[in-house]
This record gives C-alpha cells, sequence and structure tokens, in this order.
C-alpha cells in the first residue's frame, strides 16, 4: 500500500514533467553545448558513471570536439569545462553569473550542510562568509597557524615511528588535530578524543552525501517530503543521523570557545578572533552564528581534502624511490641531519616545494570541484547554458592538459624547477601553487594557504626522516598499491601497504627528541 503510494507519486511527477516541463522551460534559439545522445526525460542518467566522472566528461571533450560538453539529468543541464579558456571564461570573468552553488538536496537541505561557505547559495551570506575567512585565512594570517602545523607533523612522525601500519589514521589524526587548532585553538590530546571520533564521521557523512549522483532525493527533490518510516525512504533517518553530528560538530566546540573566552583561558583561534572582534561593537546574535558557521564550514571543507592530499604524498613515494632520494638530498644538504625542517627552510627547498605541487597537480583531490551552477541565461562559443545548470570545471582536465604540462601522467617535480633548479610554473598557469587543484572564480578554495603549509610539513618531515618502501608478501614479493581511487566530491587513494622505516636511529632520536619539545603543550 505505502510502496503503491511512492510509485503513485512518482508516476504524477513524470507524466507532469513530460507535459508540463517542455511548456514552462524557456526555449534558446542555440542549442546546449555538445553531449552525448539523450533520452527523452531522463536524459543522460544512465551514460553519466557514478566512477572517474571527470575522465569521461574529458573523453566527451575529445569526442565531441569540444572543450565545453553536456548532459542532463531530469531535463537538468550539467555543463562541463574542461579548458583553461573555458574556466577562465566562465568561472572567472564571468563570475556574478557563475559563482552560486547548486541545490544539494541531500546534502544541503536534509542533512543541513547548505548553510555553509561551501554550499551556501545565497550570495549575500556567501559574501559575509568570504570576508570573514579572508581576514583570518590570507597569506600572512595563514603564517599564524605554521606552529600547529609543525607542532601536529612532528607528533604524527613519532606515531609513525611506533606504528607504521596505521598510516591513514594517523594523517587523519593530524588533519583532524590541525583544523580544531586552528579553528577553535583546541588541542586534541589522544585518538580517543570525542572530537576525533566527530570529525572523522562528520567527513564520512559529508562526502557519502554530497556524492554526485548518490542520491534520487538531488534529482526529485520531491522525495523530501516522504517521511522516514515509507519503506525506499531510508535516506530520511540516515540523514537525520548525519544531521545530528553535523550541528554537533558547528555548536560543541564554538560554546566551548565561548565558554573559555569567558573564562579567560581561550587559546587565540579563527573563531576567538572573529568572536572577539564581534564582542567589541554591540554583540550581534547573528553574526556570532555566522561566525559558528564559518568555522565549522572549515572543517567541513579542509579536513577530508587535506587528509587526501597528505595520503597521496606517501602513495606517490612509495612509487618513486628515486624522487625520495633526490628530496632526501635536498633535505641533507640544506637541514642537516640533526634537527628537523622547519618552514624557515621552505625558500631553500624548491625541489621539495616542487613535489607540494605536483602532488595537487597529479592527484587532485576533488577533481570536479565542487558545482558551481548559472544564475542566468548564458551562451558560450554558440551554445546556450541555460539558467539553472549545473556547471562543473574540471580539474582533472585542466591538470593533465598536454599541451601545458608534457607527460601529464608521470609524477614529475621537476616539471616545476627551472634548469637552475629555482623554482618555476609551467608557461601559462596563472595559479602560484601551480595548477587549478582549488577550483575557480568566487568559490576558490579559502584554505589554500593552510592545505599548502600542512602537505609542506608532511612532505619535509616524512622524507627528513624516513624511507617508504614497499612491504612484501609472504613470498618477498612487493605489495603493489591498488590505484584506483575512492571517488566522491573528495577522491582518495584506497588504503595501501607500505613498509616506512626511520632513515636511521640517529634521525629516529632526533624526531623523538623534536615532538617531545611539546610535551604538555
Ligand atoms: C588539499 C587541500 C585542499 C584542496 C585540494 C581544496 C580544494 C578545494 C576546492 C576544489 C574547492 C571548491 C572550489 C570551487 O568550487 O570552485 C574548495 C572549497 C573550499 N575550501 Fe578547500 N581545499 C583544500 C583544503 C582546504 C582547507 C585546509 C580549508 C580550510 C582551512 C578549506 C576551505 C574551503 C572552503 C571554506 C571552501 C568553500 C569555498 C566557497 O564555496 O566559497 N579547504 N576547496
Amino acid at each position: 500500500m505505502l510502496l503503491t503510494s511512492t510509485f503513485l507519486l512518482l508516476a504524477i511527477f513524470i507524466i507532469s514533467a513530460v507535459i508540463i516541463l517542455p511548456r514552462i522551460l524557456p526555449k534558446h534559439s542555440l542549442p546546449l553545448p555538445p553531449g552525448p545522445p539523450k533520452l527523452p526525460l531522463i536524459g543522460n542518467v544512465h551514460q553519466i558513471p557514478t566512477k572517474d566522472e571527470h575522465i569521461t566528461f574529458l573523453q566527451w571533450s575529445k569526442q565531441y570536439a569540444s572543450d565545453v560538453v553536456c548532459a542532463t539529468v531530469f531535463g537538468q543541464p550539467l555543463v562541463v569545462l574542461n579548458s583553461k579558456e573555458a574556466v577562465m571564461d566562465l568561472m572567472e570573468r564571468r563570475a556574478p553569473i557563475y559563482a552560486a552553488r547548486p541545490r544539494m538536496v541531500m546534502c544541503g537541505e536534509l542533512v543541513g550542510i547548505g548553510g555553509s561557505v561551501a554550499l551556501t547559495a545565497d550570495m549575500n551570506r556567501h559574501r559575509h562568509f568570504r570576508r570573514l575567512l579572508t581576514a583570518a585565512l590570507n597569506p600572512r594570517a595563514s603564517q599564524d597557524y605554521w606552529p600547529s602545523q609543525m607542532k601536529e607533523s612532528r607528533e604524527m612522525m613519532v606515531r609513525l615511528l611506533d606504528d607504521p601500519t596505521m598510516l591513514e589514521d594517523h594523517i587523519k589524526r593530524t588533519v583532524v588535530a590541525v583544523i580544531f587548532l586552528v579553528c577553535h585553538g583546541y588541542q586534541i590530546r589522544s585518538n580517543d578524543d570525542y572530537y576525533i571520533w566527530l570529525g572523522n564521521k562528520v567527513m564520512q557523512n559529508f562526502a557519502k552525501a554530497a556524492a554526485p549522483g548518490a542520491w534520487l532525493v538531488d534529482f526529485l527533490p520531491f522525495l523530501r517530503f516522504i517521511p522516514a518510516w515509507v519503506p525506499g525512504a531510508g535516506f530520511q533517518k540516515i540523514a537525520a543521523e548525519w544531521r545530528q553530528e553535523w550541528f554537533d560538530l558547528l555548536e560543541k566546540p564554538i560554546n566551548m570557545v565561548k565558554a573559555n573566552m569567558a573564562a579567560g583561558t581561550a587559546k587565540p583561534s579563527f573563531s576567538s578572533r572573529l568572536l572577539e572582534a564581534n564582542a567589541a561593537g554591540a554583540r550581534d546574535k547573528k553574526e556570532d552564528d555566522l561566525i559558528m558557521w564559518a568555522s565549522g564550514s572549515l572543517y567541513s571543507a579542509g579536513a577530508d581534502t587535506s587528509v587526501s592530499a597528505i595520503h597521496s604524498f606517501y602513495l606517490e613515494m612509495l612509487l618513486h624511490p628515486e624522487i625520495q632520494a633526490k628530496a632526501q638530498a635536498e633535505l641533507d644538504r640544506v637541514v642537516g641531519k640533526d634537527r628537523m625542517p622547519t618552514f624557515d627552510d621552505m625558500a631553500l627547498l624548491p625541489y621539495c616545494g616542487a613535489i607540494v605541487k605536483e602532488v595537487f597537480r597529479r592527484r587532485p583531490v576533488a577533481p570536479l570541484a565542487i558545482p558551481h551552477t548559472s544564475r542566468e541565461d548564458d551562451t558560450y562559443k554558440g551554445f546556450t547554458i541555460p539558467k539553472g545548470s549545473m556547471v562543473m570545471g574540471n580539474i582533472y582536465a585542466l591538470n593533465m592538459d598536454p599541451t601545458v604540462f608534457g607527460k601529464p601522467e608521470e609524477f614529475n617535480p621537476e616539471r616545476y624547477l627551472a634548469p637552475t633548479g629555482e623554482p618555476q610554473n609551467p608557461a601559462g598557469i596563472n595559479r602560484d601553487i601551480g595548477s587549478w587543484c582549488f577550483g575557480f572564480g568566487r568559490r576558490l578554495c579559502p584554505g589554500e594557504n593552510i592545505a599548502e603549509a600542512s602537505l609542506y610539513m608532511a612532505v619535509v618531515n616524512t622524507l627528513w626522516g624516513f624511507n617508504i618502501k614497499y612491504s612484501l608478501d609472504a613470498d618477498g614479493k612487493p605489495i603493489l598499491p591498488d590505484m584506483n581511487y575512492e571517488q566522491g566530491v573528495v577522491s582518495h587513494p584506497k588504503d595501501f601497504k607500505c613498509d616506512i622505516g626511520a632513515r636511521t636511529p640517529a634521525h629516529e632520536e632526533v624526531m623523538r627528541t623534536a615532538a617531545a619539545e611539546y610535551a604538555g603543550m
């Protein structure tokens, strides 16, 4: 009976869509950008893969000889920009049209993350957020977080010495600890800390809730009204659980900061600085609420992404012992063997810096960024892009452009070095970081400086102190990693086995001594 009513609802929707949609949809004189042939109503639903969409979209771009391609999903155009030119023309030069976010029913509305910086479609709210973020995350301000990043990274090296088999867990703990220090001045002290659990849980929830194409309710928003007890509406129960966890992450830490501020014990952090500035005038509750959302947003957008990049670094080093050796030669020359690297060494370690850039390029953390949407009907290169289209910049396509990055499949840090060994981006790149891994236009990642510093610390500390080698199976053969990445908004290397050991006992001793200096902090 219940099922019958769900199907009835679905049938009414489909019939209405078939009859009414063609009448109400605006007629455009220019065609949509090219793409695979569409079926009535469902469009290209059956052709959009659930895995490696970025690769399929780049293939379509070649197949249809157009850097801009289009699929439709239940009448909604999904436009993919596969070249730097198209991304610059639309997302940068026509930013007012392309800066908004599309509706994401599961992640945004049901789980409740829609009010965050990364997902908000309200451009006034977004502008306000970006002002707060620019103040706290600009290149100068980001350096205030370097001591926390160095401390957490050094402590991770000791955890690696103690248990090298738990690489992924160590990375997650380190990233969560850095973000909690940056956002709330809160020091995570043990693996049992509630915020490690909550942070990791929200990270997983977000990745699943925002996974493109994973939830029917994203395409048929009326399904959000179906109560959780209706068979087939299990997504409602999941969403309710994830929503509670998201709001716990938003509210609990900021309440803790407020309590610490009242007691005079708060450590300076992103949220304490902003709350203090707000308290300096007449306290504005609405502003306090935005500060809470802004700091929660740093977590939701900054944690999983950083974990992926650092994990990819270890994977690439496993595959490239010759690159480890070159970086170690640089580190030995510049830093020596008696101390660990610091941020002061950065300018003198161009090869390590090039590894950071190459990880971001070759293993784009969010290969399709986060979808943007068009706020007006637009035309481009003889095609129409209707208002409300989902528009994606294909970071993967840009980072793998062979006209910019020769032999793009190769992991080759030297592409970021001049023949003299000085840092140098390939011609045509207008990003300091050397690729498009941080997205586009007004939605460009505001955490770029923090992310780069976290990866830099992981690179220099790990390569200074460790060798990363293949683990061997029972027959003494190397265990090769599975190179298929796990997909979602954020793509991750599958967990892999490797053998991580200190380069020498002297290196181990220096790492332990360096981390011990932070004991009790
Ligand atoms: C490896 C690390 C990271 C990568 C590769 C990365 C990449 C991205 C990308 C591709 C976007 C979407 C851009 C677009 O829609 O065009 C984004 C958005 C965002 N990132 Fe990052 N990110 C990283 C780390 C961080 C960190 C550490 C933070 C915070 C401290 C952060 C905060 C944000 C926020 C708040 C947004 C939403 C921006 C908006 O919609 O206006 N990210 N990031």
